[in-house]
C-alpha cells in the first residue's frame, strides 16, 4: 500500500490534506470531484434562500474539505454491490451532510469548543454560535429531504436509507455517543465502554455509509450486507481510535484542527487508557478483521480494502 512506504509530511497544506487519499487509487479523485459538485450543486444557494446567513454557513461547514471518507465508502459500497457511481450519489451526499453537522455541533463552546476545523475557523468562529447551531440542525434535515426526494430509487429503497441513516445519527448512534463522551469527560472508562462509545458516536455513522451504498445499488445480497456491516464495525473503531490518536501525535497544522484537545478536555480515549503502543495495534488488528470481512470478493472489494489501510495509516 503507498501510504506504507510513504513518510507523512511534516505539515500539510490544505489541498495536500484533501490529494493524499486521491493517491489511493485514481478513482477516488473522480469520486471526490463527483462528490464535491453534487454536494456544491445540492447544497442551497444564499442569493435564492429565505435565510441567506444560515445558507452561507451551510456552505461553509460542508465544503470547506475534509476526507470525504464516508462518501467513499457509499461510492466504494454501491460498486460492490452492483451499482452505478450515480446510484450513490444522494447517499453519499445525505451522509457528509450529517458528518458535516456533527462537526459543527461537536465543535460549539457546550461541546468540545474548537476554534479550528478542516484548517478554517469553525462554523461558530466565522459566523456565531445561533447560525452554527441553526446551519447544523438544517444540514441534518436537508440529509433526510434529500433521501426522501432526489435521485431515482424505489420507495423501500429510499425509507431503508434514512432508516439506517437515522438510527445512526440519533439516540442508538452518533447522539448518544457524544452524549456519552460528554459524559466521560475527566474519567477513565474501561475498554468496553470506550469501544461502545466509539461505535455509537462514530462507527455507526461509518457503517451506514457503506448500508446507505448497498441499498442504493437495489440488489439484495444478505451475505454481502452482513459483511459490509462487520467490515463497517471494524473500521468504524479504528477510525475513532486512529483519530484519538493523530490528537496526542500530531500538531494543529497537520490535522487541520486543534492537536491535544482531548487531553485539554480530560476526554476518554483509546491512548489515554491503553497507551499509543497498545492503540496502534488495536486499530491495525481491526485493520486486518475489516479486510477479512471483504477477503471473498477478490479485486472488486479492492477500493474498500485500501480505504482500511488509509484509516489506519492515515495522517491527520
Ligand atoms: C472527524 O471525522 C470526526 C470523527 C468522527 C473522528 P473526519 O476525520 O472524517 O473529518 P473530515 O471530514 O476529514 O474533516
Ligand atoms: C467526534 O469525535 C465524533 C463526532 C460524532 C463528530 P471528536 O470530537 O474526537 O472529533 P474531532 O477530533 O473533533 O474531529
Ligand atoms: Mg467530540
Ligand atoms: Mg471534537
Ligand atoms: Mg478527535
Amino acid at each position: 500500500c503507498w501510504s506504507r512506504t510513504r513518510k507523512p509530511s511534516r505539515c500539510l497544506s490544505k489541498a495536500a490534506m484533501t490529494s493524499n487519499l486521491n493517491a489511493l487509487d485514481p478513482l477516488n479523485a473522480t469520486v471526490r470531484a463527483r462528490l464535491d459538485q453534487a454536494l456544491r450543486d445540492h447544497l442551497p444557494d444564499p442569493a435564492a434562500s429565505d435565510a441567506p446567513r444560515l445558507a452561507e454557513a451551510m456552505r461553509y461547514a460542508a465544503l470547506a474539505g475534509g476526507k470525504r471518507i464516508r462518501p467513499m465508502l457509499v461510492y466504494a459500497a454501491c460498486r460492490l454491490a452492483g451499482g452505478s457511481l450515480e446510484q450513490a450519489d444522494v447517499p453519499a451526499v445525505a451522509v457528509e451532510l450529517i458528518h458535516a453537522y456533527s462537526l459543527v455541533h461537536d465543535d460549539l463552546p457546550a461541546m468540545d469548543d474548537d476554534d479550528l476545523r478542516r484548517g478554517q475557523p469553525t462554523c461558530h468562529r466565522a459566523f456565531d454560535e445561533a447560525t452554527a447551531i441553526l446551519a447544523g440542525d438544517t444540514l441534518h434535515t436537508f440529509a433526510f429531504e434529500l433521501l426522501s426526494r432526489a435521485g431515482d430509487y424505489p420507495d423501500g429503497a429510499r425509507v431503508g436509507m434514512v432508516r439506517a441513516l437515522t438510527q445512526a445519527a440519533g439516540g442508538a448512534g452518533m447522539a448518544a455517543g457524544q452524549m456519552q463522551d460528554m459524559a466521560a469527560h475527566g474519567q477513565l472508562q474501561d475498554v468496553a465502554a470506550l469501544e461502545r462509545m466509539h461505535y455509537l458516536k462514530t462507527g455507526r455513522l461509518i457503517t451506514a455509509s457503506l448500508t446507505l451504498g448497498y441499498l442504493a445499488a437495489g440488489r439484495p445480497d444478505a451475505e454481502l450486507a452482513r459483511n459490509l456491516t462487520a467490515y463497517g464495525d471494524a473500521i468504524g473503531l479504528a477510525f475513532q481510535i486512529q483519530d484519538d490518536i493523530l490528537d496526542v501525535t500530531m500538531d494543529t497544522e497537520q490535522l487541520g484542527k486543534p492537536s491535544k484537545s482531548d487531553e485539554k478536555h480530560g476526554k476518554s480515549t483509546f491512548p489515554a487508557l491503553l497507551g499509543l503502543q497498545a492503540s496502534r495495534e488495536r486499530a491495525q488488528a481491526l485493520c486486518r478483521q475489516a479486510r477479512a470481512a471483504l477477503a471473498g470478493y477478490g479485486d472488486a472489494a479492492g477500493p474498500l480494502q485500501q480505504l482500511a489501510d488509509y484509516i489506519v495509516q492515515r495522517s491527520h
